[in-house]
């Protein structure tokens, strides 16, 4: 299993705080961002992993990553020349991902206190595309599950006006190998991004993706206040002196 992580983005919402850094570098508590994706992976015993950015800030990481030795994993990177969708990922690393399974997480999600969850989830994946809907109260900012009566998956709507349900797709997705040719067919959306979405329900239409329920802790940080709730969060999860029992 490769892992991807994807760091780019304008970070429109987080002006002035992006205007010259990449969102993914900004502090959460006491590590930049881009720390807790890379350690989800990391615990999901993935060990190749590669840092997608833009032109402007791949250096940075570079420079803060370095060569993975610290963390005990191989980091490469590459560039992505213009935020053209998060499913673009898969075009790029498409030598990296060579004829393995990969996992991408998006490097302004978190996810933090879920024990041993995703690092079985990661482990144990074998074919077709597993993801992770997580309820939320503002489904129109994600992509959307809607089941049908017997809670089966019936499609993935991305950013919808009138969402069918309240859960929305997080920020981790792993795939087979297939992936790589399913994203060389996408069509850019009305946004002119090669949407996750897409790939999500081509998996769907083959029945083979596995949409499990996240119910620890996550948040999307691409806004003021979620960068904030999520520095409180690490900062009580540091801080909360675990009771006798
Ligand atoms: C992206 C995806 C969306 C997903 C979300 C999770 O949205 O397009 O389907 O629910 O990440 O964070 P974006 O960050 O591009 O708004």
């Amino acid at each position: 299993m490769k892992g991807i992580i994807l760091a780019g983005g304008a970070g429109s919402r987080l002006h002035p705080l992006t205007k010259i850094t990449s969102k993914q570098l900004l502090p959460v508590y006491d590590k930049p961002m881009i720390y807790y994706p890379m350690e989800t992976l990391i615990d999901g015993g993935i060990e190749e992993i590669l840092v997608i950015s833009d032109p402007h800030n791949i250096g940075n990481f570079v420079r803060l990553l370095g060569s993975g030795k610290d963390f005990g994993v191989k980091i490469s990177y590459e560039v992505q020349d213009k935020p053209e969708g998060i499913a673009q990922a898969f075009l790029i690393a498409e030598n990296f991902i060579g004829d393995d399974n990969v996992t991408l997480i998006l490097g302004d999600n978190l996810f933090v206190g879920n024990g041993d969850f995703l690092q079985d989830a990661i482990r144990t994946f074998k074919f077709g595309g597993r993801v992770f809907a997580k309820q939320v109260k503002d489904p129109k900012r994600y992509g959307v599950v809607e089941f049908d009566e017997q809670k089966n998956v019936i499609s993935i709507e991305e950013k919808p006006d009138k969402p069918k349900s309240d859960f929305a797709v997080t920020g981790l997705y792993i795939y087979d190998n297939s992936v790589v040719d399913k994203a060389k067919n996408l069509k850019p959306s009305k946004r002119g991004e090669l949407e996750i979405t897409d790939i999500n329900n081509l998996y769907l239409k083959g029945s083979q993706l596995d949409v499990k329920i996240y119910e620890h802790y996550w948040l999307d940080t691409g806004t003021f206040d979620a960068l904030l709730e999520a520095g409180n969060k690490i900062y009580n999860l540091k801080n909360t002196t675990p009771t006798a029992s």
